[in-house]
């Protein structure tokens, strides 16, 4: 595959649809083109990942660009037709541990291919929303709630790290931590929501080097690891399992 966050380098947005990034309603993600095109160039999977429970339209082996050179890909990288561990291991917990979302608000951060949020409102969350800087992924999520008979969720694609922010009781960032001028900012920033909301923070992470090597490693405290399944280790090189850390500064 293509597609790794080992060579991923922000890029541009080459999506020639127009979206504002503001807070979304959900139906106005539905470009009928990019639909077609997301749904001729995606799978719906649901194996393979620790939430066999939610199905999701990713990119897997039987896709065109799964062997197609990357640099074919018309778009910015499909981050959100991959199911990220540090993601998988956060909606897993969540899936186990309603009471953790249950009846609260839930911000899910680089929400990718959305299956943490679509956890969250699984699990009774009393509301959701969404956030990635790509707009794609914003379709793809709508997508993906259909999937699994999930109202769609407010989703939002313009970046709010840095902003002023509204008291989310709960934010749950998956695999967030892969660049390092992205972790100083959201350490940051997180640290400031803590601090000013009381807002509780969960992180999913495989234990990668640019996470690890952070210093907010030593305000984590483990809340619990998953062992990830054979596919997602091939499909990082190697990575075996997936650890939910409470932030605590
Ligand atoms: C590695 S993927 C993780 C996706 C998902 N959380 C998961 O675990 O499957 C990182 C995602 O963060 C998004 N992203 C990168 N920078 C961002 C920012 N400043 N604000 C919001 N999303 C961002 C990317 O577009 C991408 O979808």
């Amino acid at each position: 595959m293509g597609f790794s966050l080992q060579c991923w380098e922000p890029r541009s947005q080459r999506c020639s649809t127009v979206y504002t990034g503001a807070l979304q309603t959900p139906g106005s993600f539905l470009d009928p083109e990019m639909r077609a095109f997301l749904e001729e160039n995606t799978e719906v999977s649901s194996s393979g990942h620790l939430t066999p429970e939610i199905r999701l339209r990713l990119l897997t082996p039987r896709c065109r660009f799964w062997q197609e050179r990357a640099d074919l890909w018309p778009y910015g990288d499909p981050f959100w037709a991959i199911y990220w561990p540090g993601g998988q291991a956060l909606s897993r917990y969540i899936l186990d541990n309603p009471d953790a979302v249950r009846m609260g608000s839930v911000l899910d951060l680089g929400s990718g291919c959305g299956a943490t949020a679509i956890a969250a409102v699984m699990s009774g969350a009393s509301q959701v929303q969404a956030n990635d800087i790509d707009p794609i992924a914003g379709m793809a999520m709508v997508l993906n709630c259909k999937l699994n008979n999930v109202n769609p969720f407010p989703i939002l694609t313009k970046n709010i790290i840095d902003t002023e922010l509204d008291n989310w009781d709960l934010i749950v960032l998956g695999d967030m931590f892969y660049d390092e001028q992205l972790a100083n900012r959201l350490h940051h920033w997180l640290r400031k929501c803590v601090r000013t909301h009381g807002t509780k923070v969960l992180i999913g992470d495989p234990g990668r080097p640019q996470f690890l090597g952070h210093c907010i490693h030593s305000q984590l405290h483990k809340v619990v690891e998953y062992s990830l399944p054979e596919s997602t280790r091939q499909e990082n090189n190697g990575l075996t399992s997936s650890i939910v850390w409470s932030y605590q500064p």
